[in-house]
C-alpha cells in the first residue's frame, strides 16, 4: 500500500494503474476510520482493481462553529486499517495542496442542500460538493463509494456529478454500518458519554418502527414524521434538530408515500454531539 500526500503522487500511481488495465475505486473519507468506511473499502475492493482511500480533513465543510480542530485524527491506526483490507493507495494531502491559495471557486447544489442537515450547517454541503468534485478530478476514478448514513451528501454528489458532467464515475451506495444495538457508526461516536449512547438509541428504533409502518401500509409521511419525532422527544437527552421524510431524489418533504421511495432522516443532539440517522422507507 503506497501513502501518498501530494495531488501529483497519486496522479501518477493512479496513472499506473490505469494503464495496466485496473479499474480504479475512490472512497473518500475524512479518516478516524471505523467499520463503516471498512464497509466502503471492502465493497470498493471486490468492485475495482486499484482502491484509492482518501484521507483528507475538508475544512470547507466545517461552519465557524464547528471545531475544526476538535475532529478526531489518528493516521497510524487509519493507515493500519487500510493496509488490512487491503487497499492499494492512501491519499492523505495537505491543505495547501488541496486548497491553493487564493482558493476562489466551489461548488454549489441548489435546492438539495437546503433542507434537512443544509438548514442548520450553511455552507457544509457546498464544502463537501466542492472537495468531492476535486477529488474526482484528481483520481478520476470509475467508481466511488459513500456510505448510505449521509443520504443528504449522497444525493448532492449524484447531483453535482450529474450536472458537471462527472458521470462517468459510477457513484456506488453502501448500506449503513451498525453497531450490535443498531446505532449507526460515526466518527462522532466516540464523543457520547455512557448515557447518550444509550439514549442515541432511539434513533435507530425510530426509524425502525416507521420503516415496519410503511411496509405495514401506512402512506401519510407527515403523521408518521410526527411519531418518530415523538419517540425521539420522550427521550429526555435527546435535543431534536430536525424529523423529516423526504423523496428519496428530490428531498422535498413529502405529504404521502404512494409508491417508490422516500427518506425518513433525523439529526439528534446527545450532549454537544450531534448524530444523524436515516432509512430508506418503501411503497410498491
Ligand atoms: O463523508 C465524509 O467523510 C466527507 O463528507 C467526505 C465525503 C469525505 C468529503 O470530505
Amino acid at each position: 500500500m503506497e501513502l501518498l500526500g501530494t495531488v501529483r503522487e497519486i496522479r501518477q500511481a493512479v496513472k499506473a494503474a490505469r494503464l495496466a488495465g485496473k479499474r480504479v475505486g475512490l472512497v473518500p473519507t475524512m479518516g478516524y476510520l471505523h467499520d463503516g468506511h471498512l464497509s466502503l473499502m471492502r465493497e470498493a475492493r471486490q468492485a475495482s482493481d486499484f482502491v484509492v482511500v482518501s484521507i483528507f480533513v475538508n475544512p470547507t465543510q466545517f461552519g465557524p462553529n464547528e471545531d475544526l480542530s476538535r475532529y478526531p485524527r489518528d493516521l497510524d491506526r487509519d493507515l493500519a486499517l487500510c493496509a488490512a483490507v487491503p487497499v492499494d493507495a492512501v491519499f492523505h494531502p495537505e491543505v495547501g495542496d488541496v486548497y491553493p491559495q487564493p482558493f476562489l471557486t466551489s461548488v454549489r447544489v441548489a435546492k438539495l442542500t437546503e433542507g434537512l442537515c443544509g438548514a442548520s450547517r450553511p455552507g457544509h454541503f457546498e464544502g463537501v460538493a466542492t472537495v468531492v468534485a476535486k477529488l474526482f478530478n484528481i483520481v478520476r476514478p470509475d467508481v466511488a463509494f459513500f456510505g448510505q448514513k449521509d443520504a443528504q451528501q449522497l444525493a448532492v454528489i449524484r447531483r453535482m456529478a450529474l450536472d458537471l458532467n462527472l458521470d462517468d464515475i459510477a457513484i456506488r451506495a453502501v448500506p449503513t454500518a451498525r453497531e450490535a444495538d443498531g446505532l449507526a457508526m460515526s466518527s462522532r461516536n466516540v464523543y457520547l458519554s455512557p448515557p447518550e449512547r444509550q439514549a442515541a438509541l432511539v434513533l435507530s428504533r425510530a426509524l425502525k418502527a416507521a420503516g415496519e409502518q410503511v411496509a405495514g401500509g401506512i402512506r401519510d409521511m407527515a403523521a408518521l414524521a410526527d411519531s418518530v419525532r415523538a419517540q425521539i422527544a420522550a427521550e429526555p437527552l435527546a435535543d431534536i434538530d430536525y424529523v423529516s421524510i423526504v423523496d428519496y431524489d428530490t428531498l422535498q418533504p413529502l405529504e404521502r408515500l404512494e409508491h417508490g421511495r422516500a427518506l425518513a432522516a433525523v439529526a439528534v443532539r446527545f450532549g454537544k454531539t450531534r448524530l444523524i440517522d436515516n432509512c430508506i422507507l418503501e411503497a410498491q
